[in-house]
């Protein structure tokens, strides 16, 4: 796949709140190939409850249209949620981009912008991210955006499903990443 080189201009590209009319765009990233590394396709009542959710967030995160500024097209979705880790409440973040899409720096470029909201929001310091060890891609882009990988995990994802993940951390209040985690 040809790829964008470091130094290019980032894509063009912006956050859309996610809306009550994006339920394609979230059928869309349901795909065998777009959930590889989660557990694959959620079944259609999972995925409304999914839409459902991301349209209440209420203050708990948010979730984003990655949207191409030049030709106005839904790249992918991004968003920032409450999750527990080790005891604590954090930001999680997520990201999927589109297959037509990936490759030109997109997930990079939007999960930047997200780091942003969830540092706007305030309420947590540190946002996290847990990409299975395995996701190439994704693990490329916490390091690519700046985050620090503070360790590892098995997590549940869905559940009955365990999976190796990795654990990345990014201190959105400009000090040093919270402490490591292990196991
Ligand atoms: C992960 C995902 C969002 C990446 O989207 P993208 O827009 O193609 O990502 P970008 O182009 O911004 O950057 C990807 C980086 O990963 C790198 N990469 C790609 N495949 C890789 C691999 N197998 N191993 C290591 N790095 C890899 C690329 O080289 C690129 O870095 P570069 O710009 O220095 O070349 C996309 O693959 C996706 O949606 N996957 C399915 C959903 C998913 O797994 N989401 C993550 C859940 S945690």
């Amino acid at each position: 796949m040809e790829r964008t080189p470091s130094t290019a201009q980032p894509p063009p590209v912006r956050l859309v709140p996610y809306g009550k009319d994006d339920l394609p765009q979230l059928v869309r990233h349901n795909s065998p190939e777009m959930t590889a590394h989660l557990g694959g396709p959620e079944a259609e009542e999972k995925l409304r409850d999914r839409h459902h959710r991301y349209l209440h967030l209420n203050g708990t995160g948010r979730m984003f249209k990655i949207v191409t500024t030049d030709t106005e097209e839904p790249a992918g979705l991004v968003g920032f949620w409450e999750a527990i880790h080790s005891g604590h409440t954090v930001w999680e973040t997520g990201w999927g981009v589109l297959p037509e899409f990936q490759g030109r720096g997109i997930a990079v470029t939007a999960t930047r912008l997200v780091v942003g909201e969830a540092r706007a929001a305030g309420r947590h310091p540190t946002l996290y991210a847990f990409p299975a060890a395995t996701n190439g891609p994704s693990n490329a882009v916490c390091r690519k955006v700046g985050f620090t990988l503070v360790g590892a995990g098995d997590f549940e994802y869905p559940k009955g499903r365990w999976s190796r993940c990795n654990d990345w951390a990014l201190d959105l209040t400009g000090g040093a990443p919270r402490q490591p985690r292990t196991g």
